[in-house]
């Protein structure tokens, strides 16, 4: 064996350790075959979590708030953060707002908190373009402060525009922010985590942000638990 393929092997099988324990910080006692999941397999022609639907108009949508200047945010921003993934997603995750990562990229949750959400979705055998990930916030505030209401009252009919031309069957809203916008609710985080509301007739399930997570990796079961009643739905 080449010096060159040890090392691969060695960064490979490091890499496959490190999912393995993160696996099991998740709450996974062994790893379950793909079928476990079906019929949300990885990697199939039609990515996971999808179903049939008329083409939606999301690119219209991204091309209107192009330039937006509806709120102060615009002021500071260097990219407007529309959303990514699939459009015709049955699960849509909506996040807070942006971060200085996403500003630069103009590509939601790629910072750490982005990796982890990530490592969310692998754990649920689906994968970033399968699903849609948005925030609530298009435009990230400065110094990643609490947005104001009046700057989510511009961005939000965004955001519904968005949510009613995927229609997705499962929505997630990660953290406080996200759950409390669009369940019109003060209630915080850990009391409406885990059960089921609805947004517009559709199912949502609030969890914590992955940002808290990093600080408090406790909330991790929690949330591969609220992950598998999505999961559950997402079978239904
Ligand atoms: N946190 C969020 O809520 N959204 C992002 O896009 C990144 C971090």
């Amino acid at each position: 064996m080449t010096k060159k393929l040890y090392h691969e092997c060695h960064e490979l099988i490091s890499q496959g350790r490190a999912i393995l324990t993160d696996l099991q910080h998740w709450g996974f006692e062994s790893v379950p075959p793909l079928s476990a999941f079906s019929p949300l397999p990885l990697g199939q022609p039609e990515p996971v979590g999808v179903s049939q639907k008329s083409p939606g108009t999301l690119e219209n949508l991204a091309s209107q708030i192009q330039g937006c200047t509806l709120c102060p945010l615009s002021a500071e921003r260097k990219n407007i953060v529309f959303g990514a993934g699939n459009p015709q997603a049955d699960l849509v995750l909506v996040g807070e707002a942006p971060g200085r990562e996403e500003d630069e990229t103009g590509v939601p949750f790629v910072g750490e908190a982005g990796r982890l959400l990530e490592k969310i979705l692998f754990a649920m055998q689906l994968s970033r373009e399968a699903v849609y990930i948005c925030n609530v916030i298009k435009c990230r505030p400065p110094h990643n402060r609490d947005p104001q209401a009046d700057e989510i009252a511009c961005c939000e009919p965004f955001l519904k525009q968005q949510l009613s031309v995927i229609k997705p069957q499962v929505i997630i809203t990660l953290g406080r922010f996200a759950t409390q916008t669009l369940l019109h609710t003060k209630d915080p985080i850990s009391r409406v985590r885990g059960h089921w509301h609805e947004y517009e007739g559709i199912p949502l399930m609030p969890t914590f942000h992955p940002a808290y997570l990093l600080r408090s990796p406790a909330g991790k079961r929690d949330v591969w638990e609220d992950m598998k009643q999505v999961l559950q739905r997402l079978k239904g």
